[in-house]
This record gives C-alpha cells, structure tokens and sequence, in this order.
C-alpha cells in the first residue's frame, strides 16, 4: 500500500488554503517583512488562491499552479537573507497553529527552503 501524500496528510486544498491565509497575515504583521506585502499589487485573496495552488501541486494535490515561477515573482525585489528566514518563521508558526504534524512541518519547511536560491537577491 502506498504512503499517503503530503497533500492528503495536511488535510487536501481547505485545511492548506486555511493555513495560507494565516501565512499571510503573518507576513502582513511581521515587521521584518510587512512593508513588502504593503507593496504587493496582488490582492491578498489572490495571494492565498496563488499559493494555495503552489503548495497543493507540490505536495502531490490534483491542482495546477498557473502563477508565476518563483524566479519570475521575487526578481527585482532583492530579498534579503533575513527576510527569507522571516517567511520561514511564519510558516511554520501557521503550521503549528493549525496543528499540522511535526513530520508535515518539517517537510513544508524543507519545501520552501528548497525555493530559497530562487527567491533570495534576485
Ligand atoms: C518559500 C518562500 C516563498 C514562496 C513559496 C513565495 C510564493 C509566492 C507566490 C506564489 C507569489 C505570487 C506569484 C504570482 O504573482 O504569480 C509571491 C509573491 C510575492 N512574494 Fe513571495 N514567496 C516566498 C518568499 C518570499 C519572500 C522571502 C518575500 C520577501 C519578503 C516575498 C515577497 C513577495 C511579495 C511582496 C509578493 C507579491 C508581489 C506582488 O503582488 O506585487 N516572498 N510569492
């Protein structure tokens, strides 16, 4: 029998698109990093509907992300180190609000910093 997928053990598209939401509004009230989402021309719903669909794709969902790449949306933007590690921080802290399991944190954390030499100075 195969292992279940990371997507069905976060509890498949509502329980990842409720975490996201929480991301997002981690990242609107953290300080580090909340002047860059002041900016964002996206609306917060499309941010969330956005990734929403990238996390679902890659953790093995049906869903198809129609964003753009990672290399595409963060290019211009010059992300510090530190700012990447911010994203990291309110990740994991909707993570753990939304009771996501230590081993599906960890393998979300791991997804996102695999992202990181797309998205930090580019
Ligand atoms: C693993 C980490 C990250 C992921 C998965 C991620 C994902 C995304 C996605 C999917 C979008 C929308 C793309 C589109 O418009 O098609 C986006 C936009 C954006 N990202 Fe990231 N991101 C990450 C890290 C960061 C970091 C470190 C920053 C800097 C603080 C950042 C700032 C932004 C901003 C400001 C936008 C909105 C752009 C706009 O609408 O004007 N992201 N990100």
């Amino acid at each position: 029998m195969s292992e279940a997928s990371l997507y069905e053990r976060l509890g498949g598209e509502t329980k990842i698109k409720a975490f996201v939401a929480d991301i997002l509004k981690n990242h609107q009230n953290n300080p580090v990093i909340s002047p860059r989402y002041s900016q964002a021309k996206k609306s917060d719903e499309e941010l969330i509907r956005l990734v929403t669909a990238l996390i679902c794709q890659g953790t093995g969902g049906p869903q198809t992300y129609d964003g753009m790449s990672m290399l595409a949306a963060h290019t211009g933007m010059n992300v510090a180190e530190a700012e990447f590690v911010a994203v990291l921080d309110d990740i994991l802290a909707a993570l753990r609000k939304h009771g996501v399991g230590e081993r599906e944190q960890a393998e979300m954390l791991a997804i996102a910093y695999g992202m990181k030499a797309e998205i930090v100075h580019q």
